[in-house]
């Protein structure tokens, strides 16, 4: 993998213009752009294609599916012809519903004639402290629900997770090397961490195990993104 590839950026904007004139300036620089349900949910599928065409950069499309498994399954028939290269899907939704969200990937790719996409499961959002997953009925250290989720969408035949810094080498350590470890909260140490709690460098992250690095404010809000996407590269040996 090129080190660009590693990268993909994330247009946390609701506009299509913003993100269409973002993304047309990082190809080459980037391995792909994240749309996630802020974007989905204002422009929709013909938004993101509208995005994805002028860039010509590969699709992660951040929608966090949970629902039973026959209408998670029809959600990915549904984006199928989007072509996204990863799909992202609870993984607290269970066995059955990962293993449909991974099996409608492979029917609909099939029957489309296109890649198929990869899904990668999230585990246990960081949004959520121990407090409140006692709240929802989850006892025990975060760390340890998430290596459970992880294993488990692994077993379920989807393709990697969503893990933050802090997970990344433990579940590198856990998981086949195949096993594609997503990993936001990627700072350099030359842009600021903003809300970001813990942060780990592109090259230190990928040092640790990660496949792909989640990378937003660091290029998108930089005075000059093509400047600061390249940066990151030449961090990751470009
Ligand atoms: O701007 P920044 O680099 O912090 O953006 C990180 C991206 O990764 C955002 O789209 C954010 O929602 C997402 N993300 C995250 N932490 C997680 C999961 C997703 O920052 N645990």
């Amino acid at each position: 993998m090129r080190p660009t590839d590693r990268i993909f950026v994330a247009l946390d904007m609701p506009d299509i213009a913003g993100a269409r004139a973002m993304a047309a300036d990082l190809t080459g620089l980037v391995g792909g752009v994240k749309l996630g349900l802020e974007f989905f949910m204002a422009q929709g599928p013909d938004g993101i294609r509208t995005v994805v065409a002028d860039a010509g950069l590969p699709l992660f499309l951040d929608l966090k599916l949970h629902d039973i498994p026959n209408t998670v399954a029809g959600a990915v028939r549904s984006v199928a012809p989007l072509a996204p290269l990863f799909l992202t899907v609870h993984a607290s939704g269970g066995p059955s519903m990962l293993r449909a969200a991974a099996d409608a990937a492979a029917d609909e790719a099939a029957k489309l004639g296109v890649p198929r996409m990869k899904i990668l499961a999230v585990t246990v959002l960081t949004s959520l402290g121990e407090d409140d997953l006692a709240a929802i009925g989850q006892q025990g250290p975060a760390q340890d629900q998430v290596r459970r989720l992880a294993a488990l969408s692994q077993a379920s035949g989807v393709d990697g997770v969503v893990c933050s810094p802090a997970e990344v080498a433990a579940l590198r350590a856990d998981l086949p090397a195949d096993f594609t470890l997503m990993v936001p909260g990627i700072r350099p140490s030359w842009a600021a961490v903003g809300d970001q709690k813990r942060v780990m460098g592109p090259a230190q992250a990928v040092a640790a195990g990660a496949d792909r690095l989640v990378i937003g404010r660091p290029i998108t809000a930089d005075a000059d993104p093509r400047a600061a996407a390249r940066r990151i590269a030449e961090e990751l040996g470009a």
